[in-house]
């Protein structure tokens, strides 16, 4: 039996950005798989490379060297319209500002996120999953801290994406809502789904199947080994 591929793969990734007549290597070299079910911590010291690795697993951004595959298929390289489409189809993103339109409510920026991946959605269950549903009419500027995280979650999980990516999403809220907020994270990915987080939280250790740690845009350590 073939091992089947890891869900995202990155392989010898390197980002170089300019700034004054400065050369900041934000990511050197770096590897890194996720399989089906896991849920994959990023650490690091600020400005270790740790946005910049997401950001380039999102195919919001291109490495300089190296490659990303989903499932399989290298997704870098490719036209802007084709990654676009990719990451949406495939790929959930959950970053630290709030990604909700504004202007419609809660239930309608799921529903919206539904119509952009081309599926159809229960809004009642979407937002249920994340216990948001009795907000399903509010506005997001009526929104707490932790409601504002789970309802970019909501968003982020329409269409059960292959792949989230999640870059320091409570960073905004208090500690114990924290661990509750990476529970639930934990709860609503299917096995068959691999997730990457972004996070400084203490609670990360009882969340993630591995850890893995950046230093200066490299990775120095991750505490299991990768199925091989
Ligand atoms: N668009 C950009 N232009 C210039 N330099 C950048 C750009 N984006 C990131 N960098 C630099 O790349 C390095 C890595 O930045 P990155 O945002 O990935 O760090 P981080 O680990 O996410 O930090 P933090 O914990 O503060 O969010 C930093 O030195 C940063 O200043
Ligand atoms: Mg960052």
């Amino acid at each position: 039996m073939t091992t089947p591929p890891p869900v995202v793969e990155a392989r010898g990734l390197h980002r170089f950005f300019r700034r004054g007549g400065d050369e900041v290597a934000a990511l050197r070299d770096v590897s890194l798989a996720a399989w089906a079910g896991e849920r994959v911590a990023v650490r690091g010291p600020s400005g270790s490379g740790k946005s910049t690795l997401l950001m380039v697993l999102a195919c919001l951004d291109a490495p300089d060297a190296g490659e990303v595959t989903l499932d399989g298929d290298v997704i870098n390289y490719r036209g802007a319209r084709d990654a676009a489409r990719f990451r949406r189809r495939q790929i959930g993103v959950l970053t630290q500002s709030s990604s909700l339109i504004q202007h419609l409510t809660v239930g309608d920026n799921v529903r919206l996120a539904a119509r952009l991946r081309g599926c159809g959605i229960d809004v009642d269950a979407a937002l249920d999953a994340v216990n948001l549903q009795p907000r399903r009419s509010a506005w997001p500027s009526e929104l707490s801290g932790g409601e504002t995280v789970r309802a970019g979650l909501a968003v982020a999980l329409v269409g059960t994406p292959r792949l989230l990516l999640a870059d320091e999403p409570t960073a905004e809220v208090s500690s114990a809502e924290e661990t509750e907020l990476l529970a639930l994270l934990a709860a609503v990915r299917p096995a068959t789904g691999a997730t990457v987080l972004v996070t400084h939280a203490d609670a990360v250790a009882a969340y993630a199947t591995r850890v893995v740690q950046l230093e200066a845009g490299r990775i120095v350590s991750t505490d299991e080994p990768a199925p091989s």
